[in-house]
């Protein structure tokens, strides 16, 4: 980063180039915390909650598309006070109990500012779609001092994601315009991955209990 650039004006950055590097960083953050958190996890509990994590940064193209579709300027004030996805993770986790806990591990740290929580598995979409989604802010630690940035951590189980990655496909084969059938199809499918996490859970809570015994004979 030039040391000379006239960075911030007020509270936000005034140059694209600095603003990606600051989603980017506050990306390997949140990806360092996580991996914290799991092997603490490990350590302490003996299990590990998280399957995989991915994360990725929103393209140019969709930041530009995203701002234009909900009718506002294309510029960088725009960009920090409308979007919150620029900086996206998600952790896919094993059971539907992991996810509470993680959003509470990573709430729970000190430099990290929940702005917003969005419960789909409380409160599912219409269309069947459940995850947890948090947007948080993370400071990144520049030369000019810590800046905070947002991120969205979306946290979901192994089904809920095979099931939204199918329906991410479907939704844009279709532009947003399945056929009825295939959404009360997609909606079925949805129910099934409730029924699959709910008896995963219910078999896991079994195995947990008969490990305990053995543990205790
Ligand atoms: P955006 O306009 O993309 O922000 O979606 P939204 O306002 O309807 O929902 P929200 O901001 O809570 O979710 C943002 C992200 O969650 C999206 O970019 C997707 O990754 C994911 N998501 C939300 N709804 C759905 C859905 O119905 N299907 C799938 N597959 N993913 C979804
Ligand atoms: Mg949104």
């Amino acid at each position: 980063m030039a040391e000379d650039r006239n960075l911030m004006s007020g509270n936000e950055v005034n140059d694209w180039e600095t603003l990606m590097f600051l989603y980017g960083s506050a990306i390997k953050e949140i990806n360092t915390k996580i991996e914290v958190l799991r092997d603490e996890f490990q350590f302490i509990n003996h299990y590990n909650p998280i399957e995989h994590v991915t994360s990725r940064l929103k393209s140019a193209k969709s930041i530009v598309r995203k701002l234009q579709r909900e009718g506002h300027e294309t510029d960088l004030q725009s960009m920090q006070k409308y979007l919150n996805d620029i900086a996206g993770v998600r952790i896919v986790c094993s059971f539907t109990s992991d996810i509470y806990k993680i959003a509470d591990m990573i709430s729970n740290q000190d430099d990290i500012k929940v702005q917003l929580i969005k419960n789909y598995i409380a409160n599912p979409k219409q269309n069947g779609y459940k995850s947890y989604h948090m947007i948080v802010t993370v400071p990144v630690f520049t030369s000019h001092g810590p800046i905070d940035t947002k991120v969205e951590i979306q946290i979901r189980t192994i089904a809920m994601d095979f099931w939204a990655s199918l329906e991410h496909k479907i939704y844009y084969k279709f532009d947003g315009n399945a056929p009825a059938s295939i959404k009360d199809e997609l909606v079925e499918c949805a129910h099934m991955i409730n029924e699959l996490d709910d008896r995963m859970l219910a078999l896991n809570e079994q195995i947990q209990a008969l490990k305990g015994k053995e543990e205790e004979q």
